[in-house]
Formats: C-alpha cells, sequence, structure tokens
C-alpha cells in the first residue's frame, strides 16, 4: 500500500455542551495540528457549531457532519440535508455510524446517505463494523454484508470520494480504551479491501483510504496505525481531549 498523507478524524458526537466549549476546544485542537506535515486534521462537531468553527478554522482544519438527512430538500422535519451542511463548510460526512444505525439506520438508508453527500461535493466517511466477533467467523459475513450493502447504488467513480472507516462496535467508547490491535487490525483492513475488491476491482480498493475508530487514545494510536496499516483514525473521546489529540497527532505524523 502506497503511502499518503494521513487523516485524523475526531467525532465530537453530542458534545460539548456549549458553543463556546467547543470554540475552546476547536482552537486547542487547530494548535495542536499546526506544523504536521504527514497527517491531516478533521473536526466533526454539532451541527449548530459548524458556521462559527468555520470561521476558525479559516481551512486549516477540515470540517464534517456527523450524518445527513437521505434527502436533499423538502418537508422533512428536524432533518440537516448534505448540501446545507457542504454550504456550512463541511467537508465530509460521517454516515452509518454504528450509535445511527443503533438508532434504525438500515443498509439501504446508509447507502442513500453516502449517495446524497458525495452529489453535495462532500467525501462520505462511511462506517461499518460488527457489534462482537465468534469463534466462527460468522461476523465476516456479516461485515462484507453490511460494507457491500452500504455502498449499493455508488459507481465506482464515485466511490473514490468514499472514506471506509472501520468501527468495531465492541471496541467502540471502552471505559478503558482497549481498542483492537494493530495486528487484528491488518487482518481485517486486508478482508475489507479484498471484499471492496469484489465490488470495484483490486486497484480501487486497494486505493481506498480506510480509517480505524473505537477507543483511540494516546497509548494505542501508534500501533493502531503502523500495525493495522490503516490510512488513519476517527476518534471519539480523545479528539475532546486537546492534550491527548495533540499526542495522537504527533505520534501518526511521525509514522
Ligand atoms: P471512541 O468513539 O473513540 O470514544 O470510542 C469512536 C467513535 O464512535 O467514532
Amino acid at each position: 500500500m502506497k503511502k499518503r498523507r494521513k487523516l485524523i478524524v475526531g467525532n465530537w458526537k453530542m458534545n460539548p455542551m456549549t458553543l463556546e466549549k467547543g470554540k475552546d476546544t476547536f482552537k486547542a485542537v487547530k494548535k495542536a495540528a499546526k506544523g504536521l506535515a504527514r497527517a491531516s486534521v478533521v473536526v466533526c462537531p454539532p451541527y449548530l457549531y459548524l458556521t462559527e468553527l468555520a470561521k476558525l478554522s479559516k481551512g486549516e482544519i477540515g470540517l464534517g457532519v456527523q450524518n445527513v438527512s437521505t434527502e436533499r430538500s423538502g418537508s422533512y422535519t428536524g432533518e440537516v440535508s448534505a448540501d446545507q451542511a457542504a454550504s456550512a463548510g463541511a467537508e465530509y460526512a460521517i454516515v452509518g455510524h454504528s450509535e445511527r444505525r443503533a438508532m434504525g439506520e438500515s443498509d439501504a438508508v446508509v447507502a442513500k446517505k453516502v449517495s446524497v453527500a458525495i452529489q453535495a461535493g462532500m467525501k462520505a466517511i462511511l462506517c461499518v463494523g460488527e457489534r462482537e466477533r465468534d469463534e466462527a467467523g460468522l461476523y465476516l459475513e456479516h461485515l462484507s454484508d453490511q460494507l457491500r450493502n452500504s455502498l449499493h447504488g455508488i459507481a465506482k467513480k464515485e466511490f473514490s470520494r468514499v472514506i471506509i472507516a472501520y468501527e468495531p462496535v465492541w471496541a467502540v467508547g471502552r471505559p478503558d480504551f482497549d481498542a483492537m490491535n494493530g495486528k487484528d487490525l491488518y487482518e481485517t483492513n486486508l478482508y475489507l479491501r479484498k471484499v471492496l475488491t469484489g465490488v470495484f476491482g483490486k486497484e480501487t480498493a486497494f486505493a481506498a483510504m480506510m480509517l480505524y475508530g473505537g477507543s483511540v487514545n494516546w497509548k494505542n494510536a501508534e500501533d493502531i496505525v503502523k500495525n493495522g496499516e490503516v490510512d488513519g483514525l476517527l476518534v471519539g473521546r480523545q479528539s475532546l481531549e486537546p492534550e491527548g489529540f495533540k499526542e495522537v497527532l504527533s505520534l501518526i505524523d511521525s509514522i
């Protein structure tokens, strides 16, 4: 796999509680990201903070959203469209996060969101991951189905605008930051690329950007990226702690 710029995406989820705190955290992240030579940083805040953070970013930190509507416009109370997110400064959209899938989002819905995000000019960060692992390896079939179905209707040339984020659900939000280890991740990374090969061919599959997410912190980030041979990270809690996040960034930048 050829070497390219790593991507570190912070998923703030429904945090922090005020815009002021969001601005402070963002400023600290921006400072931490200064001078990175081999890594780029994207922050995905709550929608409400997007416009203000875009002003602070001045293009130095990428911005993304954590979800988009399946529809592009119209009578969909409470929804935010991909085009609206893009016009507020989002260049990336996380789609199919396990916390949204747990609220009932099916692969078909996720595939539609991937498509609208691309149509709005954004890059879709498509999350996939098994709930648990079984000895017989049945989870691999689930993973394959989830990935292929979540990409249903996406053309090969559109796929260059899709980033895959492998997030094993069992590793997300662990209190002890017990993430998947790099060695196991490497195997799953190859497996996912094999599944993608079946859909888009080998060249496209191996050119795809693959991130890992699930309890990443400054202690495990290096092993995950180095030994897992992934192109970057999707970071939850640690992305809200500027000190630890800064350490993650500098470790990844030095790989
Ligand atoms: P975590 O969250 O890093 O807090 O486990 C990751 C995610 O859900 O994207």
